[in-house]
């Protein structure tokens, strides 16, 4: 296994981080430009969203060729010297891998479509008439799971968009080809892999209608999911990378064994909880303010879980499918500084590897467009049509989009004041928020006390303080929801770490010592204490050693 416990990974949407030759897009030319950038913030890994061959429905995710790079963004040659330039630098690249499905542009799909049995059998073909679907399973993007080949008389599975075509992992000749993906790019010198909706790779041997669900008990972890990964990560040779799961819709046991050393499965896990605490009845599309209560509950039981059996959590916030934190989360008003550092501390001081979404360590906030026009993301123009044949109104469709929208995550990387936040010379495919003007690497490397320079710091306490990164944790303040705290500790170190999750002034009574403590990292001056109690400001957080 390789040492991760210590690091800390960056993450690069490609299409929106920087772009080298004006076309609007971003790419692997514009992310060397950036290299230096990413050495000074201080991270180990780099994670980047898939720049393969794609015809682009879902941003890359749906792949067309995993051994070619995409005109779009670049050559091999540039994927070369990407690599070298990073390892130069001490940093190493971590490759995004949707083996879940491919693209209907790929040749495997193609050619089941033109009738061989052979690639029909590396998909999920059923038999069946066009009225009705094999099963009433539906599409993670809305709509049936399944779509109707005329000419085949047959119907293929797709969780997701109807061109991203679910691959049949049982067929031993798909595993053998992914593996063999993975061993080209380990040659080419990546030192990890992000593995896209990985427990969704295995799917039961009989399909079924699902009459109390969309479908995703019968597929997630599914029956030979530990199987097929151990298989993959031994015959790929790579167990000695950095490796993470994004997993959906998972279950605690489920990471333990995914991520504990002794299955020799994968590094650590992405897994969603705790984002899902402002989905009104767990329904992404509709609105209610986030539940910290439920927030605390879900990161005590999965940081115990995991530290009790062994796991491995990747600890985050943000990423190319989520809402901006600072707007989620915080107050990206009155309180924009406060609260992104504030949400900043709570993630990076737990026991897990932190992960960064470019621009998180600047504070970027949602994108706030008013007009579907501005929009790109292939789920938010799904649901925006779903929204309004269900009847919500125009005005309250677009705010759910405003709230929710994938691209939320998705504007250009705010570099600096300058025409499109310096992202491009010419059109950006998507448009950055007004506030780049203010939000941006350029003036925030100049300001001592921004969010980018508290970034670099909570990355090199990481590195210093091995009670962050080898700690054991406990929680504190558990009836307390608005206070998210927990003491971690190690050799007789010890670090407390209190997080206002709120707006207000908050007291605590019971934490007299804090007084006596030595600051490690807070966003305000000084500890503020009266009689011996802890006063915690607005969104502040701090950390300390009694
Ligand atoms: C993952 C990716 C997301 C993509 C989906 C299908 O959730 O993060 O962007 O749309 O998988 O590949």
């Amino acid at each position: 296994m390789s040492d991760f416990k210590d690091k800390v990974i960056y993450q690069i949407y490609t299409k929106s981080f920087r772009d080298s030759n004006g076309d609007g897009l971003g790419d692997i030319r514009g992310t060397i430009e950036k290299l230096d950038y990413l050495k000074s913030l201080g991270v180990d890994y780099i994670w980047m969203t898939p720049f393969f061959k794609s015809p682009l429905n879902d941003n890359g995710y749906d792949i067309s060729d995993y051994l070619s790079i995409d005109p779009v963004f670049g050559s091999m040659e540039d994927v070369e010297e990407l690599i070298a330039q990073a390892d130069r630098r001490g940093m190493g690249l971590m490759f995004d891998m949707v083996f879940n499905h491919t693209s209907t542009e790929h040749e495997w799909f193609q050619r089941a479509l033109a009738g061989e049995k052979k690639y029909q059998n590396y998909y999920i073909f059923r038999d069946g008439s066009p009225d009705a679907p094999p099963t009433n399973w539906e599409s993670k993007f809305g709509g049936s799971a399944w779509a109707w080949v005329p000419a085949l008389g047959k119907w293929y599975l797709h969780l997701f968009d109807k061109t991203q075509a679910d691959l049949n992992w049982d067929n031993p000749q798909v595993r053998e080809e992914l593996k063999n993906v993975l061993r080209f790019w380990k040659k080419k010198g990546v030192k990890g892999f992000r593995f896209d909706v990985v427990n969704l790779i295995s799917k039961p041997a009989i399909f079924e209608d699902d009459d109390s669900g969309d479908g995703r008990r019968f597929y997630t972890d599914g029956p030979h999911v530990h199987e097929y990964l151990k298989e993959l990560v031994a015959d790929a040779g790579i167990g000695d990378m950095v490796t993470v799961g994004e997993m959906s819709s998972t279950s605690l046991d489920n990471c333990i064994r995914y991520t504990n050393p002794g299955e020799h499965e994968l590094s650590m896990v992405f897994s969603f909880h705790h984002l899902k605490v402002d989905y009104k009845g767990g329904d992404k599309w509709a609105l209610q303010p986030p539940d910290f209560a439920k927030l605390k509950d879900i990161f005590t039981k999965w940081q115990i879980g995991m530290q009790e059996t062994g796991g491995w959590n990747a600890l985050f916030w943000c990423n190319h499918d989520q809402p901006r934190a600072v707007s989620r989360f915080g107050d990206d008003k009155r309180y924009w500084k406060e609260s992104a550092k504030m949400l900043a501390t709570c993630i990076h001081l737990l026991r897990g590897t932190p992960y960064i979404f470019q621009g998180e360590e600047l504070g970027m906030t949602n994108a706030g467009y008013t007009s579907i026009s501005q929009y790109r993301d292939v789920e938010s123009l799904n649901y925006y049509q779903i929204m309004l044949q269900n009847g919500t109104s125009e005005a309250e469709a677009l705010e759910i989009l405003r709230q929710r929208s994938r691209d939320n995550g998705r504007t250009p990387m705010q570099w600096s004041g300058a025409p499109n936040a310096g992202f491009s010379d010419g059109t950006p495919w998507i448009m950055p928020p007004d506030n780049f003007k203010t939000i941006n690497v350029q003036m925030e490397e100049q300001d001592e006390d921004s969010i980018l320079n508290y970034y670099k710091t909570l990355i090199r306490l990481r590195k210093e303080n091995p009670v962050i990164s080898d700690g054991q944790i406990e929680f504190l303040c558990e009836d307390h929801a608005g206070v998210f705290a927990y003491r971690r500790f190690l050799d007789g170190d010890e670090l407390f770490v209190y997080n206002n999750l709120t707006g207000k002034e908050i007291v605590l009574t019971d934490a007299a010592w804090a007084v006596h403590g030595k600051k490690l990292i807070g966003n305000y001056e000084g500890i503020q204490d009266e009689s011996n109690h802890l006063v915690l400001r607005p969104y502040e957080s701090i950390a300390y050693r009694p």
